[in-house]
């Protein structure tokens, strides 16, 4: 049928042809949402998910609601050349065995704690003791192994919930941990955790992710040159919980306050490098903690990626892939020997509950736990 021009114009006017007048819509760039695939099951049968977070930037982010693993992080170098910069397995298999915290959730306490055992309100609390003789990570079942209930909360963000019941691996208290993994455009993973508890507890979350900027398997990061935010760290005893010294990093191999490569003094000769057969130390950062700030910064000469921490805690925990020694194989059967990876754990200071002049890590019931902290990944 055709309209003559007089009958056009009048079914205009009386609204009949709504729409006709607008101008074409535009094609409006939709932001890519997330995906959610099954990852299979625990050994206790329980299923588990993954989930692709990507972003316009080109970085693409795997997550599993098994302990809240980071299994892969594709991002690309200055001539969008993309490398998976994380350390993993290519399937929930690896993860369900033995692995040194790869990509995890750590919790309740990230670190040690003396002898497993602290005193809170005059009541001493026992924990399961996993390393010789000290409590490491949250013990043997820790939240790196417990499956996380998960929940959409944005487009490009993903909360991971987990209730810890009062008395798991010895800590008193419910405590219930929130965790938002969310991808930015700015090419950031932006990681926020929350706890609430219903007892007094002590808590130290954190995430284990092994980073190496030039890929997975390819190569070590003693090249990479780093910058700590921190003037000073803390030594360990030989069992690597800290002497209570706040010491100077000036004039020792833990100065990192202008860009050093991490291999630069290793093997220096100095008690602190043999006792941790490396770096495997908190440094204390000189922002003030509750507000986020720059932790570290990382760069591969080889890549030109770059990685920089910000947070709100108190210390990161620098930690120079010294134990990794080729048994575990990752992705694409390859094995990780030591060294092929380096961990910025942001927390707070290992044993804390053991010790008062460290930052407080007691939770009360009726308060909130937050922190926050960012991965933005940029390439030179
Ligand atoms: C610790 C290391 C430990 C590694 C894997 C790091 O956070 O500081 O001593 O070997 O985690 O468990």
């Amino acid at each position: 049928m055709q309209l003559s021009r007089t009958d056009f114009c009048r079914l205009l006017a009386a609204g009949a042809l709504a729409g006709c007048n607008r101008p074409a819509p535009e094609t409006t760039k939709k932001a890519p949402t997330m995906k959610k695939e099954s990852y299979g099951k625990t050994k206790g049968g329980e299923a588990v998910d993954l989930y692709t977070l990507s972003n316009a930037g080109g970085l693409t982010a795997k997550i599993t609601n098994y302990g809240g693993i980071v299994t892969h992080l594709l991002v690309p170098d200055a001539k969008g050349q993309v490398a998976d910069v994380v350390l993993g397995f290519d399937s929930l298999d690896g993860y369900l065995g033995t692995h040194p915290y790869f990509g995890a959730i750590v919790g309740r306490y990230g670190n040690r704690i003396a002898k497993g055992r602290f005193k809170l309100n005059g009541t001493v609390y026992k924990l399961a003791v996993n390393n010789d003789a000290n409590a490491l990570h949250g013990g043997l079942e820790g939240f790196d192994k417990k499956v996380w209930t998960a929940r959409e909360a944005g487009p490009q963000s993903l909360e991971l919930t987990y209730l810890s019941k009062d008395g798991e691996e010895g800590y008193p208290g419910n405590l219930t941990t929130v965790v938002r993994y969310t991808l930015t455009d700015a090419n950031e993973i932006r990681i926020d955790y929350e706890a609430t508890t219903d007892k007094p507890t002590v808590l130290n979350v954190t995430n284990h992710t092994y980073f190496n900027l030039s890929g997975e398997g390819n190569g070590d990061i003693l090249g990479h040159e780093l910058t700590l935010e921190a003037d000073r760290y803390t030594p360990v005893d030989a069992g690597l919980i800290p002497t209570g010294v706040l010491a100077p990093v000036e004039g020792t191999p833990f100065d990192f306050r202008r860009p050093t490569a991490v291999g630069a003094r290793i093997n220096a000769d100095h008690q602190q490098i043999k006792v941790g057969k490396g770096y495997d130390h908190n440094y204390v950062l000189n922002g003030p903690a509750g507000t986020l700030a720059l932790a570290a910064r990382v760069r591969d000469p080889k890549s030109g990626r770059v990685l920089e921490v910000s947070t709100t805690q108190p210390g990161v925990q620098f930690y120079s892939g010294n134990f990794l020694d080729g048994t575990v194989k990752g992705k694409g059967g390859k094995a990780y020997p030591q060294r092929a990876a380096l961990c910025l754990e942001t927390q707070h200071f290992p044993d804390s509950p053991n010790r008062p002049n460290f930052p407080s890590v007691v939770l009360q019931p009726g308060a909130k736990f937050q922190s926050t902290t960012v991965w933005k990944f940029s390439a030179a």
